[in-house]
Parts: structure tokens; sequence; C-alpha cells
């Protein structure tokens, strides 16, 4: 009676009276509410130098993956690492000092070495006299939530360049229509041989572009209906080198081989999905030789009811240190905030997904002689 007596009193005036009445009239309710919560909190006590943590709930625990006892006692930034940014952690430090508020999603990392994306904030608590005494920190792991919307992103986006290929096909197509069918129309009239040569000339060209556009219509159609589970082999493949030849640029030499795929096959992957690997796997080659450099994709079938298809380039290539990091969450050496680095993860988690796997190695020789781009091969068991 006399706790809820307290608390109807706070409540009247600006309630975090309340969290005091707790704290000094029932710790058992206040350590309850802290250990049962699902977000990750830590305290860290301002009384001593460097903030060392002096409380860390459960959450906290299976978040990092570090026992209490691990971490008492230790500034918090042991969590950080390579992909960290420098940048949120000196805005933290600055917060800090000034006594403010911070709120940063930055990369950290588990005990297990596996990286975690931390929406993390902090604000500073001061007790009654207005003394700073501690730092509270709330964590929230956001990977998975960031992985799929990364991955909402790219489908939304091979959606929007579906339907405007198709759109654009279709005006291409009325377009083209009269030029072809005049120029057939009035060819046999023209006597003057050399104006003749010129007028097949263009017909050609006129008759190849519909089959251009034709194509562009063929890859609006069909795909992102989602419901079908599997991709057609080779046909669904090369309808995405087609989409892909559409997002890097013109400058790359991209080369598909499917000579060895005797018959048609079926992999356990939703063509949108398979699209998101593939492109993503260009796109990274594209950008690896800076836009200039050639693609080769081979589909070779096993006996053992997989199919390999690999993606080759002429770029720098991974240096052996860094072939195991690249399907990490966050894991990016494109400067500037220009990459996620949740590309390679997202690829590696659909081609898991299937029962697939995937690995690195040396790609094509680089054009100047010295060493190897990167291939990376997909090895997916296929539906015959
Ligand atoms: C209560 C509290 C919780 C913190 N939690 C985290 C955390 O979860 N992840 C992290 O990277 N840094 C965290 N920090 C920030 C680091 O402890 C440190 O303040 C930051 O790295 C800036 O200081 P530094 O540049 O001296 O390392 C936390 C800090 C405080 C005070
Ligand atoms: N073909 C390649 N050649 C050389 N390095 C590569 C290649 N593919 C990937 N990498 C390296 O692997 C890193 C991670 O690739 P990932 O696709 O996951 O992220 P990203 O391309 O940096 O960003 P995004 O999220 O925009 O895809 C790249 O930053 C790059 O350093
Ligand atoms: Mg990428």
């Amino acid at each position: 009676m006399k706790q809820s007596g307290a608390l109807m009193k706070s409540w009247k005036n600006d309630g975090y009276d309340v969290l005091e009445d707790i704290a000094g009239q029932s710790p058992e309710l206040l350590k309850s509410i802290l250990e049962g919560s699902p977000d990750t909190i830590s305290l860290s006590d301002a009384s001593r130098p460097d903030l060392p943590l002096a409380y860390v709930n459960p959450s906290f625990e299976k978040t990092t993956g570090y026992q209490r006892a691990d971490v008492l006692g230790r500034n918090c930034r042991f969590l950080q690492g390579e992909e960290t940014s420098s940048d949120d952690v000196a805005r933290i430090r600055r917060a800090i000092a000034d006594r403010q508020p911070v709120e940063v999603t930055l990369v950290n990392y588990r005990k297990s070495g596996e990286p975690f994306l931390n929406a993390l904030r902090i604000g500073p608590i001061f007790d009654r006299s207005g003394q700073l005494t501690a730092f509270l920190g709330i964590q929230r792991d956001i990977t998975e939530q960031r992985l799929r919307a990364q991955q909402d992103n790219t489908r939304n986006r091979l959606e929007a360049l579906g339907t405007a290929s198709g759109a654009l096909a279709h005006q291409l197509n009325n377009l083209l229509h009269p030029v072809a069918s005049l120029l057939s129309l009035h060819l046999p009239d023209i006597t003057d041989a050399n104006m003749r040569k010129d007028l097949e000339i263009a017909l050609y060209s006129a008759n190849q572009a519909a089959e251009l556009s034709q194509s562009l219509l063929g890859l609006s159609r069909g795909r992102f209906e989602g419901g079908d589970s599997a991709t057609q082999l080779p046909e669904g493949l090369l309808r995405i080198i087609d989409l892909a030849r559409l997002m890097v640029p013109a400058s790359m030499v991209i080369e598909t081989s499917t000579g060895s795929l005797s018959q048609h096959l079926k992999i356990p992957i939703n063509e949108t999905l398979f699209a998101q690997v593939v492109i993503n796997l260009i796109v990274n080659a594209s950008q690896a030789c800076e836009h200039s450099g050639r693609i080769r994709i081979d589909l070779t079938a096993s006996q053992t009811q997989r199919i390999k298809i690999s993606i080759a380039d002429d770029g720098p290539g991974i240096p052996d240190a860094d072939v195991n990091k690249i399907f990490m969450p966050f894991y990016t050496k494109r400067t500037s905030k220009k990459g996620s680095g949740l590309g390679l993860s997202v690829v590696k988690r659909i081609i898991n997904e299937s029962g697939g796997l995937i690995q690195v190695g040396k790609g094509l020789p680089q054009p100047k002689g010295r060493g190897f781009g990167c291939v990376i091969t997909l090895d997916i068991p296929f539906i015959t």
C-alpha cells in the first residue's frame, strides 16, 4: 500500500519521480525490469576514469556473447572493431564529453568475432544535486532488419527496372514498326544501287533494334511474379545477365558460356532472389574493375546433381587475407559510405538457403599481365 501511494504521488509530478521511488524503495522491481528487458541495457560509472561498465543486463550478454564478469570494469569500446566507423565513435566521444545524449548506429562485434549492427543510444544520468553519476546505454541489434531492408531494396529496384524496361520496349516497338515496314515496302522500287544498299543497312538496323526491344520486353515479362520457387537454367540466368548488362556501364564486357550444359535444369531459388545474387556479383565485379574490364560467366553441371556457376573478372582480385571477410555483413572496401557491405552477405544467405555453397578464387588474368582477378563460384543443387 505504501508503495502504490508513493507511485500515485509521483505520477502527479513529472513521472520521473516514479523511477526514483522504484530505485529507492523497490530496487528488486527495478532490477527485474532491467533483467527482463528485451533491450540490451548497460550502465557506466561516471565517477571513475574511462567510464567502466558497472552493470549489463542478460540481454547484453545474449547479444554480445560476453558474460557479465568479462565486461564489468571495462569501457564498452571492446565491442568495436575493423568496420566500426571512427566518425561514429568520435560522435559518441563528443556527446559524452558534453554530457549530452547521443544516438548512433554502428558496427560492433560479438565475442565470437561476428559483426552486428548496433543501434545505440547513450544518455547521461544526474542525481538530485545535478551531479553526473552514470551513463545509460541502450543497444539494439538491427542486423537482421538491415539485411532484410537491403534485400527488399534490391528487389524493388529490380521490379522497377523490369517495369520500366517493359514500358520502354513497348514504345520502341511502336516507333520501330513503321520504320521497318515502310523501308521494306519501298525498297523494291529503289533502282539506284548505292541508295538501295544504304536503305538495306537501315532496314537491318531497324530489325535488329526491334529484336533488342523484344528481348527487353521478354525481360520484364514472366519475371518478378513471385510464386515460382525455382529458376530455369540456362534461360533464367541468361535473362538475368541481360538485365545486369543494363546495370553496369557498356564498357564492361560480359561473356557467357553455357556450353557444357546439355539439358535444361532447375535450381531451387526463386528467380527474383537469384537475380539479386547474380546482379550483386556482376555489379561487384564491375566496381572492382572500375567499370572497364571483362566478366566471364560459366555454367557447368556436374554428375552429382549440382551446378556450378562462376563469375570471373579481370579486376584487382581479393587478397588472401580478405577472402574470409568479404561475406561478413558490413565488410566493404568501397570508401566514403558508397557500399553498405551487405551485398555478399545477402548473396551468401540466399545461396546457403538453397543448399548451395559459395567459393572465392583466382579469376581472369589481369589485362596488364601481373596477377588475377576474382572468381566467385556458386555450387547449387539442381532438380531435373
Ligand atoms: C553506457 C555506455 C554504453 C556504451 N555502449 C557502447 C556499445 O554498445 N558499443 C560501442 O561501440 N560503444 C559503446 N559505448 C561507447 C564507448 O564506450 C566509448 O565511449 C566510445 O568508444 C568513445 O570513446 P573512445 O573514443 O575513447 O573510445 C558506450 C558508452 C557508454 C558510456
Ligand atoms: N569481384 C570482386 N573483386 C574484388 N573485390 C571484391 C569483388 N567482389 C567483392 N569484393 C570485395 O568485397 C567487399 C564486400 O562486397 P559486398 O558486395 O558485400 O559489399 P559492397 O560491394 O562493398 O557494398 P554493397 O552493399 O553496395 O554491395 C567489397 O567492398 C570488395 O572489397
Ligand atoms: Mg556489392
